[in-house]
């Protein structure tokens, strides 16, 4: 059985009002910057799956190396201390296509028969492929997909009688917030869990944290900059979004994609550059008014950040959210963590 709940106004918020009014504010701010969740239209959707597969892109492959060595044994941590008919229900924050989690929902149904799995997504059309792709795959999976974005609205969590709750955020999602707003995300997520639910972070490693082959900056900065241009396609695909669904007119030839190692902050950053001096028109849109935007030559839109982590600032941002890590398992290179923890 499968259950495909859409709620309404949440694809209305992100295709209208709401990405006139986040894009006013962020290209009217010093610095200026674009809301992450505006890349993934249809469009950037697809183009992120991409990423995923680039020889370039580690972080995809390498966790799901993990899931696919410990996945029985991530499923068996969290289901301790469960009574004999509890049954665990899986819910997956940012799901995308779900790809890599058919490892773990292939294990949860090993273990207790059959799972009820609730991916909550952004992307309408990912979360279609995603619905699709298990219910062929993987017997005793039942679906519940809603589309949301979980960081400006409350998680759809439906709880079942005799469950506990395993919240997925994998792929180091967190990562691509600052540390206030990644805190922010799980404290939201724990508010809305029972003691003793769990939560597996997926996180990317900071470089030379590993025991391995050291994990250079160089080696950080390809996978956000492909030598085939999937990355740039994807980060330049916000400003196709904003000419269709804003009325904007950016010149996307004027822009390049931008990416930088920020050892301060121990963060990629994703811009996107001005080549020109220029100015860009935003009509009257719903409740916002028309605006427009002046670069400088050299300038940027700073459009994303992903973090990478050492495993105590992970156990530290987990603690600061009323989370305690229980267990951590890592590549043998050490590039990836997947860290269980347990809501206190
Ligand atoms: N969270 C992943 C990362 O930081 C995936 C991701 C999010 C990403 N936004 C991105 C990858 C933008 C490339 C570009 O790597």
């Amino acid at each position: 059985m499968s259950t495909f709940a859409i709620a309404p106004e949440a694809i209305s918020t992100s295709t209208s009002d709401a990405v006139a009014r986040e894009v006013r504010e962020g290209l009217t701010a010093t610095p200026k910057t674009l809301s992450p969740w505006l890349f993934y239209d249809e469009a950037g959707s697809y183009l992120f799956e991409e990423i995923t597969e680039l020889p370039e892109y580690y972080l995809t492959r390498t966790e799901r190396g993990i899931f696919e060595a410990h996945a029985d044994e991530i499923l068996q941590t969290a289901a301790l201390g469960q009574g004999p008919a509890g049954k665990l229900t899986l819910i997956e924050l940012g799901a995308g296509t779900a790809t890599k989690t058919g490892i773990l929902l292939a294990a949860a149904v090993r273990q207790q028969g059959s799972v009820v799995y609730q991916p909550v997504d952004v992307s309408e059309t990912a979360l279609a492929e995603a619905s699709e792709n298990i219910l062929n795959n993987i017997p005793g999976v039942t679906v519940r997909c809603q589309v949301t974005d979980y960081t400006r609205e409350a998680l759809p969590l439906n709880r079942l009688p005799n469950t506990r709750t395993l919240a997925l955020y994998i792929g180091s999602s967190i990562g691509n917030f600052t540390p206030d707003g990644a805190r922010e995300v799980l404290r939201n997520l724990r508010a809305q869990l029972l003691p003793g639910d769990t939560l597996l972070l997926g996180t990317d490693l900071a470089p030379f944290a590993g025991a391995g082959a050291p994990k250079t900056e160089a080696m950080l900065l390809a996978a956000y900059d492909d030598a085939a241009g999937t990355t740039a396609a994807f980060n330049m695909n916000v400003l196709t979004r904003l000419n269709r669904d804003l009325g904007a007119d950016f010149e996307t030839d004027n822009f390049r994609h931008k990416v930088l190692w920020n050892p301060t902050e121990s963060r990629i950053e994703m811009h996107l550059e001005s080549l020109v001096e220029q100015t860009v028109q935003f009509p009257a849109f719903g409740g916002t008014d028309a605006f427009t935007v002046e670069f400088a030559q050299g300038e940027t839109i700073h459009t994303e950040n992903s973090y990478k982590f050492t495993p105590a600032a992970v156990e530290a941002l987990l603690a600061s959210a009323n989370f305690k890590a229980t267990k951590s398992w890592r590549d043998p290179q050490h590039f990836f963590a997947v860290t269980l923890a347990t809501a206190l």
